[in-house]
């Protein structure tokens, strides 16, 4: 009847950003992440024949009816599913540092999706939660697993993420850093919709077989110079599909394009780092532990008041009781 859930977030290495089924999610690209340590959502997942009505508590305040539709629709969406009914209560809490301005659906969907199962009893495999979770948030099917997660496209039942390396022996660091413009953003859901109006969509699309490919190698080789390149170049293929859609649009704002400028300076220095962006202004910065310091007074330099977590890699999704 009642059961908890921690799911950590993740961040793209080679980016998901479009669908070829709305409602299923199933992604056009096969995607590569990193789940985190530093970030996680902790979800109970209540029913109770007793309940007069569906509730969702995040970080312990009440949602409204407009805050609670997409995670109500998603409920409703797994008890057809399952051929189960009745009323719920979600309690979820992100922990997320407020500041870090990096997006919870991840995290948030995968904590959800089982917890949901749990309370149920449903007999699901890690493989079964992925997928539960991809038709919450796409980028959730990749929370279920720790360390190095690929997501499969493919149809409803082969669109599930796989484990890379759920353990890696890497120093390998992600340094979140926050960009705080207040500027509202589009949706990732319609900006991904959106991009595919670019020239450079579809030729970007046939080479994702071979970046996934090689973004594999490096991480069996434990190469950090090409993971980072890989990395860097997939997330500005996705900008640039951005850039040049009908009608343009960019997520990046002046403080992020100071800060890919910084990373460039500091590599053209000898200081090994690289980027990632998502929907969003704030710039994820991968680096080796011996460079974190280096990085990180750069940033405060050029930049006041920014904060900046230092995160590496996650595991995957446990029950709590
Ligand atoms: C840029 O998973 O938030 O972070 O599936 O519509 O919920 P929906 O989108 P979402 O998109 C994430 C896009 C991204 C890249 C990525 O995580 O792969």
């Amino acid at each position: 009847m009642e059961a908890t859930a921690r799911a950590h977030t993740n961040i793209a290495l080679i980016k998901y950003w479009g669908k070829k089924d709305t409602a299923l999610k199933t992604p056009l690209m096969s995607s590569l992440s990193m789940t985190l340590d530093a970030f996680y959502t902790d979800t109970t997942f209540i029913h109770d024949s007793n309940l007069t009505e569906d509730s969702f508590y995040l970080n312990k305040i009440k949602q409204n009816d407009n805050n609670s539709e997409r995670v109500f629709n998603y409920i409703h969406h797994l008890q057809k599913l399952f051929n189960l009914k009745g009323h719920f209560t979600i309690y979820s809490t992100n922990h997320v540092p407020t500041s870090a301005g990096l997006a919870s659906s991840a995290s948030a969907f995968a904590a959800l999706a089982t917890a949901f199962a749990k309370s149920y009893q449903l007999d699901l495999s890690l493989t079964d939660l992925s997928r539960l979770a991809r038709s919450g948030s796409g980028s959730a099917t990749r929370s279920i697993f720790g360390g190095f997660v690929k997501w499969i496209k493919g149809n409803d039942q082969t669109s599930i993420a796989v484990p890379i390396d759920q353990n890696p022996d890497w120093d390998l660091h992600m340094l979140a850093v926050e960009v705080n413009t207040g500027v509202k953003k589009i949706s990732s859901s319609k900006g991904m919709i959106q991009a595919q109006t670019s020239p450079f969509y579809l030729p970007w699309l046939e080479r994702n077989d071979e970046e996934i490919t090689m973004m594999e190698n490096a991480i069996k080789s434990k190469n950090f110079t090409k993971l980072g390149e890989l990395a860097e170049l997939s997330a500005n293929e996705m900008h640039a599909t951005n850039l040049t859609a009908t009608p343009s649009f960019t997520y990046f704002e002046p403080q992020t394009l100071k800060l890919i400028k910084l990373i460039q300076e500091l590599r053209s220095q000898g200081i090994e780092c690289y980027y990632t962006i998502d929907a969003g202004p704030n710039v994820k910065i991968l680096a080796q532990k011996n460079n974190l310091s280096a990085i990180s007074s750069a940033v405060h330099t050029l930049l006041d008041n920014v904060k900046i977590v230092d995160a590496s890699f996650g595991p995957g999704v446990k029950f709590l009781d």
